[in-house]
């Protein structure tokens, strides 16, 4: 299936899937209008909605579009089950659309029941990993979180990442500004940099073979994390990933 993305409200992105037959696949409309407006022009017809979590700007656009293509099928976890999913999803459940398989992955810390779908080679992880970073832990689900995103980085290296912001510009200088000498976070900063600069760019989607480089929330077994941090070198992965987590709640 090939991949399309589209950006809404200030810096989400709705990812479809969609098939040489036009059938597509939504995941995390937060907003209708420029979904049904992108399908009219494509002639795509929907078959299913993906939720990740509940978060308005991933749900907010379920409702007008189930209105519009009333045959849609839509998968979510548990907590977003007021949105009109008639599917719930668990851990570990595979889904077939279209073909194709979709594994669930049970991915919390974002929210309590945030869900994960991958179907070689897409992993959609809504608001878990991010490019360059990782979402923001709320009711204080830090373990959780970092088991989430070792979940997600587990994948294999030629995985796309599809995850819902576009924030890998401020996670790059987050990271500078405690590695301003790694060489491939460097040279990650600058290509990012250039693409965004060229209109209608994005940074996304990303590749875990580049995360597993770039991202600080997945190095933090490394000694230099520690040092750069001023974190003594006898805390564990987990705690480096608490503190920098901690850190990243009051820079942006
Ligand atoms: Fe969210
Ligand atoms: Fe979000």
């Amino acid at each position: 299936m090939m991949l399309k993305k589209i950006p809404i409200l200030v810096d989400n992105y709705v990812w479809i899937l969609y098939n040489l037959q036009n059938f597509c696949i939504i995941i995390d409309p937060g907003l209708s209008e420029p979904i049904i407006k992108e399908l009219e022009k494509k002639k795509w017809q929907p078959v299913a909605i993906l939720l990740t979590h509940d978060h308005i700007d991933h749900t907010g656009g379920v409702k007008k579009i189930i209105e519009y293509f009333p045959k849609i099928d839509v998968f979510g976890p548990n907590e977003t089950k007021r949105h009109g999913v008639n599917k719930i999803v668990n851990k570990g459940d595979k889904i077939f659309i279209l073909n194709k398989i979709f594994h669930v992955f049970f991915t919390p810390g974002h929210t309590l029941g945030h869900v994960s779908y991958y179907s070689n080679p897409y992993i959609f992880c809504g608001d878990t990993l991010f490019s360059g970073g990782c979402g923001r832990v709320y009711e204080d689900k830090h373990l959780e979180m970092y088991n989430s995103i070792k979940i997600i980085a587990s994948l294999p290296n030629n995985t796309i990442l599809c995850c819902s912001h576009e924030y890998t510009l401020s996670n790059l200088k987050f990271a500078m500004f405690f590695l301003p000498n790694d060489e491939s976070i460097n040279l990650y900063f600058k290509k990012i940099k250039k693409r965004l600069n060229n209109f209608g760019k994005s940074s996304l989607p990303s590749f875990i073979m580049f995360e597993k480089k770039i991202n600080l929330f997945l190095r933090t077994d490394e000694k230099c994390i520690k040092k750069y941090l001023g974190l003594k070198n006898n805390l564990n992965s987990f705690e480096v990933f608490v503190k920098l987590r901690l850190k990243k709640d009051f820079w942006s």
